[in-house]
């Protein structure tokens, strides 16, 4: 392994600049655009970013990269998906082509609980094997740090092993993992009609056993009318923080019950979804450290016709995320590039907000405090390039995959 390199003919690299905090209103349109430039890396971190005649000079030891011409930029970081899970639910699919709301689906026994049955059938073993490919495919589209939510097991037996598996296959893949406990997703078929009980089962147990496993960093629920109310979400969230566990929130998604609001409360690390946020929601976000999340890509799928406000929410000043939401029944895509199209062509932002939004706000929303999703010395090097001259064309040619290469802490991983 090269301990020094020198990534060289670049035709465009985006710095993101700003270290770790989140970036809010106009700083979101700063993606640190260097035309001529070049990126030194030196034993997995960046180590300069600069011209490249300059670079050239003083670093004449370090092994050269030719890109060609190519965009480089922070590896990606998708700050919300839910990887680990078994077969896909194509059932369900055809369904909904024929009309059949998702939470229609859901009430019918189907949506999450369908991937509940069909995850405890499955083996650690399988769902590692599973979860190796999928990872692979996310590398592959420029990804080099994703959160993984459990959710699928809701027993406490299953979610532990969920977390296992995302623990193992983080040991194994490149790409980077941050871990989320979400046991609160749905109500298992063994407590439909026992919700309460199956509140003081997360409280009381699960989310002890997952605080002394140290398999997750965040604590997340999804709040929505029909599935967590705003006081189960509530228990949820302060045993999470009685145990240690940062909250991050489904909130808003389909239907406005106050999830932003609860998420600010909180100081969550984001609120997710956000498609029907309400005025005092976009208010509270912008006035408080919780990334807006958004996830354009599962209301298209959805064949929703609505989306966030992510204007409204730029504008007022709340820092913007993008994430894939990666899962079988909403969102089956891995590629955050389309996400990034969607926002541009959909969601009013630039491809300069979007590309903000899906690297330095992706790790804000993960409280990474390393320069993850940035170019800026001292960051890991975690790098990207897209075959394209120019960033715009990664989201304006939507649809493809535009990555030709990925480097992972300086490492060439795809
Ligand atoms: O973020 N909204 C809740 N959870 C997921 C969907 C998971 C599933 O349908 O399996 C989401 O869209
Ligand atoms: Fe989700």
């Amino acid at each position: 392994m090269p301990e020094h390199t020198l990534i060289l003919e670049a035709s465009q690299i985006l710095t993101c600049p700003g270290g770790s905090a989140p970036r809010r209103g106009k700083a979101m349109s700063d993606v640190g655009l260097l035309e001529d430039g070049a990126v030194a890396i030196r034993n997995g971190k960046v180590e300069a970013v600069g011209s490249q005649e300059g670079l050239r000079d003083r670093f004449p030891e370090a092994e050269r990269i030719d890109l060609g011409g190519h965009v480089l930029t922070p590896g990606l970081v998708d700050s919300h998906t839910h990887a680990v899970f078994g077969r896909y639910r194509l059932d369900e699919y055809e369904l909904r082509s024929a009309g059949v709301p998702y939470m229609e689906i859901a009430r019918r026994g189907g949506g999450i609980n369908a991937s509940v049955r069909d995850l405890r059938e499955h083996s650690e073993s399988e769902l590692v094997e599973l979860g190796h490919a999928r990872l692979r495919r996310m590398l592959e589209h420029g990804t080099t740090t994703a959160e993984v939510k459990s959710g699928y097991g809701l027993n406490p037996e299953d979610e532990l092993k969920m977390l296992r598996v995302i623990q193992e296959l983080a040991k194994e893949e490149w790409i980077d993992l941050v871990p989320t406990f979400l046991g609160a997703h749905a109500f298992p078929p063994e407590y439909r009609e026992r919700r309460e009980e199956y509140v003081d089962l997360v409280v009381r147990e699960m989310i002890p056993a997952v605080a002394e496993s140290g398999l997750a960093v965040f604590c997340d629920v999804f709040m929505e009318p029909g599935v967590y109310t705003p006081e189960q979400t509530r228990r949820v969230l302060e045993a999470a923080v009685q145990h240690g566990l940062v909250p991050r929130l489904h909130a808003d998604e389909f239907e406005s019950s106050g999830g932003a609001e609860l998420a600010a409360e909180f100081e969550a690390a984001s609120a997710d979804h956000l498609g029907a946020i309400s005025e005092a929601g976009i208010a509270a976000l912008a006035s408080s450290g919780t990334v807006a999340t958004l996830l354009p890509g599962t209301l298209l799928f959805l064949g929703k016709t609505y989306y966030p406000p992510a204007r409204r929410l730029i504008d007022a000043g709340a820092a913007v995320a993008l994430a894939t939401d990666f899962n079988p029944g909403s969102s089956p895509t891995v590629n955050l590039q389309v996400v990034m199209s969607l926002a541009c062509s959909q969601l009013g932002m630039s491809p300069a907000e979007a590309f903000v939004a899906a690297t330095a706000n992706g790790a804000a929303g993960l409280r990474l405090a390393d320069g993850r999703g940035t170019l800026e010395p001292g960051a890991p090097a975690d790098v990207a390039a897209f075959d394209v001259p120019d960033y715009r064309l990664v989201p304006y040619l939507y649809g493809s995959n535009h990555c030709a290469a990925v480097w992972k802490r300086g490492v060439r991983a795809h």
